[in-house]
């Protein structure tokens, strides 16, 4: 079993290192000026006399409102530019923090501890925010690195199942992404996932880093991660975020398999199942699906920033392994054939009858 691993991030914005291991986060607090902290986790930081912001991990907090209130409590604590931020929590941490680090006083340098699987395995290298406006869900967002990421695995301890499954989901989709051996690699590690889990989390993140790097600012090959999400997206909004954004793309990666231009492979058949799987520990997931409502569906997923205003932009699995990105005319037909094939997808995940 690893004890400590290390990965370096080519960057524009300077590079950056992440470090795996069982350990604290210590160090990470012995160099922070303040630190930004899921609310739920506040206990776990031994932040001494430093100042200490908690953030509720919920989608109303990553708003540019939830911003608006951090960054006035970054203020009151006496945060000031040259001032380190230390962030520890999951994704919705990660977001607000990369927004208010960036903007605050024309920005701030910041490390990032993530606590969640998904940002662990996922959302803790790449750069990026995204915040929800007005109801859609990560409409605006940034681009601003940490310069360091410390991964305590131990924080996977605390996670319930449901999270865990959550956080393959986007590990899975890493590896099928980038092709058929990234993505056996990942199948591999994961049956070792719970005695092991940095040998999957290297895995996963080095494979993430080639979409990074060669693609820092999403305009190419990184658009590809987006895969189950222009589905998943919506869906998160059609239920009103009951389930996951992990599981949310897990349904859409099943959604993105089923649609009639997807390839139909024996790797996307191996996805399908693993995908299954993953959604089998998702607790109350059949309710949430029951929930669906189909108009907040298509309006989320018309606004998805993907798609032009004549095409749907669908990344969808392509022959040879890996994905592509299709662009489907926006015509009645189109929008029924993407509703029709939601709703059995639901359907066969326990929600209500299509
Ligand atoms: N910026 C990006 O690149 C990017 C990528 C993917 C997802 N996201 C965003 O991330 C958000 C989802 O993040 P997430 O799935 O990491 O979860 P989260 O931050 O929404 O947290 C989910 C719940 O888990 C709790 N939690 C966090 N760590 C825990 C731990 N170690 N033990 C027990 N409970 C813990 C939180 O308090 C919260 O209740 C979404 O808003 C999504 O849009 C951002």
């Amino acid at each position: 079993m690893r004890t400590r691993s290390e990965l370096r991030i080519r960057s524009s914005s300077g590079d950056y290192a992440v470090v795996i291991g069982r350990g604290s986060l210590e160090d990470a607090l012995a160099s922070a000026d303040v630190v930004m902290v899921d609310a739920n986790l506040a206990d776990t930081v031994a932040a001494g006399a430093m100042p200490v912001l908690p953030v509720k991990a919920t989608e109303d907090e990553k708003t540019l409102a939830g911003i608006e209130k951090l960054v006035v409590a970054m203020n009151r604590a006496g945060v000031r530019r040259g001032h380190r931020l230390l962030a520890v929590g999951g994704g919705v941490v990660q977001d607000v923090a990369t927004f208010a680090s960036a903007v605050y006083m024309r920005g701030l340098t910041w490390t990032f501890a993530p606590t969640t699987l998904m940002a662990m395995a996922d959302s803790c290298i790449g750069g990026k925010s995204s915040i929800n406006v007005g109801g859609l869900k990560n409409l605006v967002g940034n681009f601003h690195p940490p310069r360091q990421i410390v991964i305590a695995t131990t924080f996977l301890t605390t996670l319930d199942a449901s999270a865990i499954s959550a956080g393959l989901a986007e590990a899975v989709k890493i590896s099928f992404c980038r092709g058929s051996d990234a993505f056996h690699g990942y199948l591999s590690r994961w049956v070792n996932f719970a005695e092991d889990p940095e040998e999957l989390l290297v895995h996963v993140l080095d494979t993430k880093r080639w979409f990074v790097e060669i693609d820092e600012h999403d305009e190419k090959e990184r658009r590809q991660l987006n895969f189950g999400h222009t589905f998943g997206h919506a869906l998160e909004t059609a239920v009103r975020n009951r389930i996951s954004h992990g599981a949310a793309v897990a349904v859409g990666m099943l959604c993105a398999i089923d649609h009639p231009l997807a390839a139909k492979t024996s790797d996307t058949q191996a996805l399908g199942t693993h995908c299954r799987a993953l959604l089998s520990q998702v607790t109350a997931l059949p309710q949430a699906l029951s929930d669906f409502d189909a108009a907040e569906f298509e309006r989320a997923f018309r606004s998805d920033k993907k798609h032009t205003h004549d095409q749907f932009r669908l990344i969808l699995p392509q022959d040879g392994g890996g994905v592509r990105e299709i662009a489907i005319p926006v015509t009645d037909q189109a929008w029924t054939d993407i509703l029709a094939g939601t709703r059995s997808v639901l359907f066969s995940l326990g929600g209500d009858a299509p």
